[in-house]
């Protein structure tokens, strides 16, 4: 990577939020660094997007008002009939997305349990909510918020309580964000591959071109994945991307921008199944870990660490930030209610405080971006960096809208063989496992909602072991004694199904809010699901999942271990009720960036490499619907 010199370019964002959006551009004089594919392209890329922004400005209200009037009739809320757009956006032709053709007939713009959906490849599926949750989708008002997900969470158009509500959510990973034990066909089609890196360019070694990963982005998640998880009686999804959704530097090489499109169409459906959103910046320039989830396994953390450390995290400020201005406009900032800054950053290696500096930074670019108070851009969600997450609990001492997100699992702790179809405390199936859940997380959570605020389990499992293919990584598999017996999901025992459900129950009660980990795996290239603990939607059908998640609702009081439940309250910035939030001078000072000091480099930072953000910033286009979505694999 080329290095930009060493001055400091990112003093115009001054660490005093609500300052004039105006500082935010960028100084001009430096050339604009990046590593790019071409410069040129990106400029063209840009002023491309500018001239369709000015298109759709101008013509979609055109188009809404006056062109889809004549379509005829509008409002219906029928049971069971057809939507005749199930695109969320604008148009439904596969063409191109700057001449929308009007649907010859407009179907119902709302549905309850029963109702048919269209898709946009024209098969249909059944809508199926037992828990009072209805979608709305109108192509003549495509941002419509009165979608219901169920009936005890609050429509889109009404505030989210981060005390009364609970968060029932799941991960949608994988799908920007490939990762062998999810999609584990793909790699294996390229044996050797091990990470999105090697895979991108097995795939183009092989192809001349990343359609497949496209494919991939097309098929793995359709419409009715989206309307499932609201039928399974969830709210939120936690829907992972990489930095290639935004742009890639010359020798990264991902598929570029492409990702950008799909991920505003899970966030249309969300939109449509009153389902709220956090997205989470999952991978990073750099890698900010070393595991392939990352996007690069193996070759370090080069993320706040080493020469290129600053220069990594400037650059994943700025797309923070122009990710944050995005989804801060008024049509997503109901739907995408919050943005984690990044994925499990390996803050044993990175240390706590470069780490409390990135994100005092990322925070204050960021509330410059959206002001503060309820209502303005996301909340943020700093990840506890697989780390206990009281290391966080004195963070950003009255911010605005900030959240802890922790990731909490046994199956990397080493082999425990304690048999879950065993009686628990409360003499259902579960064995130890249930009361270890409520032991291990129930005080960590609760303790982290008492001392920092808002607390999610952002990632968790049904496995209580390591027996899944590729969980270990491509090549390295598992010697715990019960895999046979775990890996065959399809003859699991009742006690069997009873148990690992008594455990996620145990789990979901000790978070409180959460966000399983994950909705879906593919099957491997033997045509089966072989991580299937990791699966919600395969544990649901298989009669391993809770069909009804409020059933966690006690389960770590009848386990012996004290009611879990919050009842508390939150320092009022925490959830947005003050108008001008102030963070202690002695904590930004304590906080610098670039920090004093990081791993792995001698000197100090502020020699380092610094990134200058291009001039035009990037500019990320509005959604076009022009990627209809094949059959669901
Ligand atoms: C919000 O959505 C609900 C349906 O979920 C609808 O009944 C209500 O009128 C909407 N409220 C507003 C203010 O639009
Ligand atoms: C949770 O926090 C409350 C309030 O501080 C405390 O009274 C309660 O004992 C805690 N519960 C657990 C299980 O840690
Ligand atoms: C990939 O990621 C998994 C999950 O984090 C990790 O356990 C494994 O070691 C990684 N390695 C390889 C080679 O894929
Ligand atoms: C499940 O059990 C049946 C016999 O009961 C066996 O034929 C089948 O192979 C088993 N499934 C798997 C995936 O092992």
């Amino acid at each position: 990577m080329s290095e930009a010199p060493p001055t400091p370019q990112f003093d115009q964002y001054g660490s005093t939020p609500g300052g004039s959006s105006k500082e935010l551009v960028p100084n001009a004089e430096e050339a604009p660094v990046p590593r790019k594919k071409s410069n040129r392209k990106l400029l063209l890329l840009g002023g491309l997007a500018a001239v369709i922004v000015v298109f759709l400005a101008v013509f979609l209200p055109i188009y809404f008002t006056i062109i889809r009037k004549k379509d005829g009739s509008s409002s219906g809320n029928s049971g069971s009939s057809s939507d005749g757009d199930s695109s969320g956006g604008d148009s439904d032709d596969s063409g191109s997305s700057a001449t929308p053709t009007p649907t010859p007939t407009k179907g119902p713009t709302s549905g309850g349990d029963g109702s048919i959906i269209t898709m946009v490849d024209g098969t249909t599926f059944t809508y199926k909510n037992a828990f009072g949750g209805h979608w709305v989708h109108d192509s003549e008002d495509p941002y419509k918020l009165d979608a219901q997900a169920n009936e005890w969470s609050p429509p889109l158009n009404q505030s989210w309580d981060w005390v009364r509500n609970r968060i029932y959510g799941v991960n949608i990973g994988g799908l920007f964000v490939l990762e062998p034990f999810i999609s584990p066909a793909i790699f294996q089609k390229y044996p050797g591959t091990r990470d999105e890196w090697d895979l991108s360019e097995a795939i183009m070694a092989a192809n001349g071109n990343l359609d497949e990963l496209e494919e991939h982005y097309r098929t793995f998640y359709v419409e009715k994945d989206i309307a499932e998880i609201a039928g399974a009686g969830l709210n939120w999804i936690r829907l992972p991307i990489g930095w290639w959704a935004f742009e890639v530097a010359e020798d990264e090489p991902f598929l570029q921008g492409k990702s950008w499109n799909y991920f505003l169409q899970i966030v249309e459906w969300a939109r449509k199944y009153g389902l709220r959103v956090l997205v989470d910046l999952h991978a990073v320039p750099g890698s900010q870990n070393g595991l392939n989830h990352s996007g690069r396994f193996g070759h370090g953390v080069n993320w706040m660490a080493g020469t290129q450390g600053i220069y990594n995290a400037e650059r994943t400020i700025y797309y923070l930030r122009i990710l944050t201005q995005f989804l801060s406009q008024p049509q997503y900032k109901e739907v995408i209610k919050a943005i984690g800054l990044v994925n499990e950053p390996r803050a044993a290696t990175l240390g706590h405080d470069p780490l409390a500096s990135f994100n005092l930074r990322a925070y204050n670019v960021l509330r410059e971006v959206t002001g503060f108070g309820e209502g303005n851009g996301p909340y943020i969600a700093i990840q506890e960096g697989m780390r206990p997450m009281s290391i966080w609990a004195d963070d950003l001492p009255g911010a605005d809208r900030v959240i802890v997100d922790g990731h909490s699992y046994f199956v990397f702790n080493g082999a425990n063989t304690a048999r879950i179809d065993a009686a628990a405390v409360d003499g259902l199936p579960g064995g130890t496992w249930p009361a270890q859940a409520c032991r291990a997380w129930g005080p960590e959570y609760n303790a982290s909602r008492n001392n920092f605020g808002p607390s999610i389990g952002g990632e968790f499992s049904a496995a209580p072991n390591d027996c899944a293919l590729f969980i270990n990584g491509v090549g390295s598999g598992s010697d715990h004694p019960q895999c046979a017996e775990y890996q065959d999901w399809e003859n699991y025992t009742t006690g069997m199904k009873e148990g690992i459900k008594n455990y996620v129950l145990a789990s979901f009660d000790s978070f409180g809010d959460w966000f399983f980990w994950t909705w879906k795996i593919g099957p491997s290239s033997a045509g089966r699901v072989e991580a299937p603990l990791w699966s919600y939607s395969l544990g649901l059908a298989n009669g391993w999942m809770p069909t009804d998640p409020r059933e966690a609702t006690g389960k770590c009081l009848a386990m012996g271990v004290t009611r879990v439940e919050w009842d508390g309250t939150f320092e009022p910035a925490r959830t947005g009720g003050v108008p001008t939030p102030t963070i202690p001078a002695s904590y930004t000072a304590q906080y610098p960036w670039p920090p004093a000091s990081i791993s792995d480099v001698a000197g100090a930072p502020s020699s380092l490499p610094r990134f200058t953000e291009p001039v035009p910033a990037l500019t990320l286009p509005p959604f076009t619907s022009a990627t209809p979505t094949a059959t669901s694999t």
